[in-house]
C-alpha cells in the first residue's frame, strides 16, 4: 500500500491564540488535499481554540512537545493526557531546537517517544545533523544514532505508524533547503535503518518527512522522492504558502 503523504507545519513559539483561530480561518480553505495528512502543531496554549477551530475540516492538530511522566511535580510541563483530552493525535518529539536550546538528547526523546505511543499519540521523532558533521562527511553515522537510540524499546507495531523527520540544522530557518538529492539520500538510510532494527514492512510503512526550508518551490520535487513522504515546514506554514506546499501535487 502506498504511504499516505503527511505535511504538518511547525509553528514554533509564534501565534497567541487569538492570531491561532485567525490563521486557522485564513488557511483552512487553502490546505485542502484528499491525498494529504495535513497537520497543524501548534504551541501548547494554542491547542484548544485551535481544535476548535478545525472542527468540520481536514486539519489535524499537534504538539510541538510534550514531557515523559504521567503527571506530577513538573513545573511549566505538558502531560501526554493533557494532549490526548484536548484532542490531540500527533507531537513532534526532539526537534533540533529543543536538543540545542533546552537541553533535549537522544535519551530523553526515546523516553518522550515512548511515552506518547502508551498514550496513543503519534511521535514525529526529529533527527538531523549541523553543518559541520555534513562537511566532515558523518552525517549517516549521525543520524542512525539518533534514529537507533529513539526507537530503543519501540514495538514493530508503534514503529510502523511513527512519523520521523528529518531536518538538517544547516537548512533551518536559513532559506537554503537541501538539496532534493541530499534529502533523498538521508531519508532513504533512516528507511534502511529501520528495516534492520525491524524488518521491510516496518521501513515501507513508516512515513519519513523532509523539514528545512521547504518553501511553495522546493516542495513538489522533494515530496515527490520515494522515500521523502511530506515535509515538516517551519515558517512557510505561518502563511498562505502553506496552501501551496499542502497542494503540491495539484
Ligand atoms: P523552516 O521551514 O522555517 O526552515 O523550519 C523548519 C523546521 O524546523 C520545522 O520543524
Amino acid at each position: 500500500m502506498p504511504r499516505r503523504k503527511i505535511i504538518a507545519g511547525n509553528w514554533k513559539m509564534n501565534m497567541t491564540p487569538s492570531e491561532a483561530v485567525e490563521l486557522i480561518e485564513t488557511l483552512k480553505p487553502l490546505v485542502v488535499n484528499e491525498d494529504v495528512d495535513v497537520l497543524f502543531c501548534v504551541p501548547a496554549i494554542d491547542i484548544i481554540p485551535a481544535v476548535e477551530a478545525v472542527k468540520g475540516s481536514n486539519i489535524m492538530i499537534g504538539a510541538e512537545n510534550m514531557y515523559f511522566e504521567d503527571k506530577g511535580a513538573f513545573t511549566g510541563e505538558i502531560s501526554p493526557a493533557m494532549l490526548t483530552d484536548a484532542g490531540v493525535k500527533y507531537v513532534i518529539i526532539g526537534h533540533s531546537e529543543r536538543r540545542e536550546y533546552f537541553a533535549e538528547t537522544d535519551e530523553t526523546v526515546n523516553k518522550k517517544v515512548l511515552k506518547a505511543f502508551e498514550y496513543g499519540i503519534t511521535p514525529i521523532i526529529c533527527c538531523g545533523e549541523t553543518l559541520t558533521q555534513r562537511e566532515q562527511g558523518v552525517t549517516i553515522d549521525f543520524i542512525r544514532q539518533q534514529i537507533k537510540i529513539a526507537f530503543l524499546n519501540v514495538t514493530p507495531d508503534q514503529a510502523a505508524s511513527a512519523v520521523i523527520a528529518y531536518e538538517p540544522i544547516w537548512a533551518i530557518g536559513t532559506g537554503k533547503v537541501a538539496t532534493t538529492q541530499q534529502a533523498q539520500e538521508v531519508c532513504k538510510a533512516i528507511r534502511d535503518c529501520i528495516a534492520e532494527i525491524y524488518d521491510d514492512a516496518v521501513a515501507a510503512s513508516i512515513r519519513i518527512q523532509y523539514g528545512g526550508s521547504v518553501s511553495a518551490s522546493s516542495a513538489p520535487e522533494l515530496f515527490a522522492q520515494p522515500d521523502i513522504d511530506g515535509g515538516l515546514v517551519g515558517g512557510a506554514s505561518l502563511k498562505a504558502d502553506f496552501g501551496q506546499i499542502v497542494c503540491y501535487n495539484k
